[in-house]
């Protein structure tokens, strides 16, 4: 099977489950912003339906899904460029979604390391989306014909599970008709680090809020992060096999790196030998070089919601039309009666 057949386009999602951090920005969206200008159609998306397979406050998420379409525009994303849209309005996703749970396996469910770390012990009691959570995320990438997904390190696993669901509708049904989606995962940054612990990833759900920098923060609060952030006592190396033991070093490193869109080579070819009384400093003044626009721009939009809801009605209206012939052919493949005109 080929899947040179289907025209290039970007697909990727985000949840608005709060607190938009740099592990999002460097891992994903600033990945989004690059994918902008190359053209091909980007879809970029809030996943609000993925967000509530955890519970959700509803102030909360309609919160967030708007400070997130926020974020997405103020880190570059421009609505007449990229297709913005928010899952829950572009009802195909949910659609295709219900054809994926009846083509994918209970056993690869199992096996998704995201569903054991986020059900926990009590998997009895998690929600019946949190298990079907990646058929879902294959449907918002399968339902756009979607070649290109940028993601960071951790989606990896379900990106791989999209493919299987592909391959297995087109085996089941013999036909040619959902690609089988490349995964992008690229950069300085595909996996930072929490910055009390080299050990974890950096996420929306830690408790400590000195853990993360949200795209949020002031000027202040980064740069008080970036000093606490746990380090070791030695001085940087000059080579990054010299990070190899060191998680939290290499963390800042790359995060470094990232920001400054260089390698990490490039980096330590300039702080080799530093200590991080010094490194730290230079970390903290290019974090608020580079966040803290993105952040007030964010603050700015946030005053006129209108004006974002009206751009996500726009990209759902933009995106059914790709959305609707995609999910009616499937159906059609799959045997349903078709409606007609009455
Ligand atoms: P989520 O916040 O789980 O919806 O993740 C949105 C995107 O950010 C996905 O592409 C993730 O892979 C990426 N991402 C989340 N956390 C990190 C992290 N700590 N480092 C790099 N990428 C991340
Ligand atoms: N599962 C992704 C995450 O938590 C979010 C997501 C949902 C997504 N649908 C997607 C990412 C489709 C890429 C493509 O990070």
């Amino acid at each position: 099977m080929s899947d040179t057949a289907f025209t290039p386009r970007v697909f990727s999602g985000i949840q608005p489950s709060g607190n938009l951090h740099l592990g999002n920005y460097l891992g994903a969206l600033k990945r989004f912003v690059d994918w902008q200008g190359k053209g091909v159609e980007t879809v970029y998306c809030m996943v609000d339906l993925h967000a509530i397979t955890v519970w959700q406050n509803p102030a909360d998420l309609r919160h967030s899904t708007r400070e997130l379409c926020a974020g997405f525009i103020a880190a570059g994303l421009d609505p007449e460029k990229s297709i913005l849209i928010n899952q829950s309005q572009v009802p195909e996703h949910a659609q295709l979604a219900w054809i994926f749970n009846c083509v994918a396996r209970m056993g690869w469910m199992q096996r998704m390391t995201q569903w054991k770390d986020k059900a926990g012990k009590n998997q009895q009691n998690a929600s019946l989306g949190l298990f079907a959570y990646p058929a879902l995320m294959a449907a918002d990438i399968l339902v756009y014909h979607a070649t290109h997904v940028p993601v960071g390190e951790d989606q990896k696993q379900h990106l791989e599970l999209t493919r299987d669901i592909a391959i297995k509708f087109n085996n089941d049904f013999g036909v040619d008709f959902f690609p089988v989606t490349e995964p992008v995962i690229e950069g300085a940054a595909t996996r930072v680090m929490s910055l009390r612990d080299g050990s974890k990833k950096m996420s929306k759900s830690d408790v400590s809020d000195m853990s993360r920098i949200n795209m949020t923060d002031d000027a202040d609060t980064i740069a008080k992060k970036i000093r606490k952030a746990k380090t070791d006592p030695e001085a940087l190396p000059s080579e990054a096999e010299g990070l190899e033991e060191r998680p939290e070093a290499r963390n800042l490193v790359e995060i470094y790196a990232a920001l400054n869109e260089q390698s990490v080579d490039q980096v330590l070819a300039d702080v080799g030998g530093k200590q991080f009384s010094e490194f730290k400093p230079m970390l903290a003044e290019l974090a608020v070089e580079k966040l803290a626009p993105i952040s007030s721009e964010m603050a700015r939009l946030m005053n006129d919601t209108s004006e974002i809801d009206k751009i996500l009605s726009r990209g759902a209206q933009r995106a059914r039309e790709v959305t609707a012939p995609v999910l009616r052919k499937t159906y059609d493949i799959v045997g349903m009666v078709p409606p007609v005109e009455t």
